[in-house]
């Protein structure tokens, strides 16, 4: 039976974007999550930003192409993304027939948001001339108007695919485009956007973190900005930084991206330690405010009663999709 906790948090749900149940302390979630995917034939599908907790229900944790990778295989019936609300649109697209919950709908994302749609078109309109590569951190209207979508793993791969003499035009994040403009020798046009968590690190406190511990290698994601990447021992995607921190013989590692990997990281080597790399502010925390939004309480939440689902326009959703596929298709010819 429906009771009037539910009525009233289906009622809330678009305002606060989450269902607002009270959810007794007593429940063991872990257990009634595990029963609930069975029940339903559900995925859930996690990125490394997201809590510990929920990392540790998660069907497939990884970066975003892994991710999207993922979405487009997936038989499940029912697709429980925990991260932010561009990689719940991206798995709705590659899956339009599906039902794809998300735990709160108002997870966004600071880099998607920096390119809105309808200037994002205005600026293309005046480079005819231009193709464009959009990172997968942008809205499904951003992914109309691209021609390849990339991540920060297949990034170098998709620009060296276009022909040297056509023109590119990079959105939406000027650091990864700045970064690849550098690795390639392609000469990008970039949208001004970036990640509010990427673009907070003190490189003044990093090189004094580096000085009290020597050994230490600095690890960062290619949204950081350029001079965190020109001191940095290795740069890439989350997926890219986990497996080097297993793969690499040191011992400490600071760690320039999202402080959600770390779980990972201590997870795959116990023995070593892992320091968040210090950012510019007071409260020394590396969190993703979008990405921690997502709670184990929201998740069970999600999954249980199948809400918030995110619903897209089908017109839009086709448009999105061919970037999405260019972008797979060019990751499978190189094995990524
Ligand atoms: P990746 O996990 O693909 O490296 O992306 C990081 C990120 O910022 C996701 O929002
Ligand atoms: Fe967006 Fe940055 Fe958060 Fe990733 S870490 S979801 S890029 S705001």
């Amino acid at each position: 039976m429906v009771d009037i906790n539910m009525d009233t948090a289906v009622a809330n749900l678009e305002k606060k974007g989450f269902l607002d149940i009270d959810v007794s302390p007593e429940l063991d979630l872990f257990k009634e999550i595990e029963v609930l995917k069975k029940e339903k034939n559900a995925i859930i599908l996690a990125h490394y930003y997201q809590e510990a907790d929920i990392q540790d229900v998660a069907d497939y944790l990884g970066d975003s192409l892994g991710l999207a990778q993922q979405a487009a295989g997936t038989k499940a019936d029912l697709i429980l993304f925990a991260g932010v609300h561009f990689m719940a649109e991206t798995a709705k697209i590659l899956n339009p027939q599906k039902k794809v919950v998300l735990p709160d709908l108002k997870a966004g994302c600071s880099l998607a948001d920096s390119a809105p749609g309808f200037l994002f078109k205005a600026f293309k309109e005046k480079h005819p001339d231009h193709i464009v590569i959009s990172y997968i951190n942008c809205s499904a209207e951003v992914k109309a108007l691209s021609d390849i979508i990339c991540t920060s793993s297949n990034a170098e791969k998709i620009v060296e695919s276009v022909p040297r003499d056509q023109p590119i035009i990079f959105a939406p994040d000027r650091n990864l485009g700045a970064y690849l403009i550098k690795k390639t020798g392609r000469d990008m046009l970039l949208w001004d956007g970036a990640c509010m968590v990427h673009e907070i690190f003190s490189l003044e406190k990093i090189t004094k973190l580096k000085i009290r511990h020597p050994k230490a290698k600095l690890i960062a994601h290619p949204e950081c900005e350029e001079p965190i990447l020109r001191i940095a021992d290795f740069i890439g995607s989350t997926t890219g930084l986990l497996k080097y921190t297993q793969r690499d013989d040191a011992q400490e590692y600071i760690v320039a991206t999202e402080a959600g990997i770390l779980h990972q990281m201590e997870l795959a080597s116990p023995q070593k330690t892992f320091i968040p790399a210090p950012p510019n502010n007071s409260c020394a925390c590396n969190d993703c405010p979008h990405m921690k939004l997502n709670t184990l309480e929201k998740l069970y939440l999600c999954l249980k009663y199948e809400k918030p689902e995110l619903i897209m326009d089908e017109t839009l959703m086709k448009a999105a999709r061919k970037p999405i596929d260019r972008m797979l298709e060019i990751s499978a010819q190189y094995g990524l």
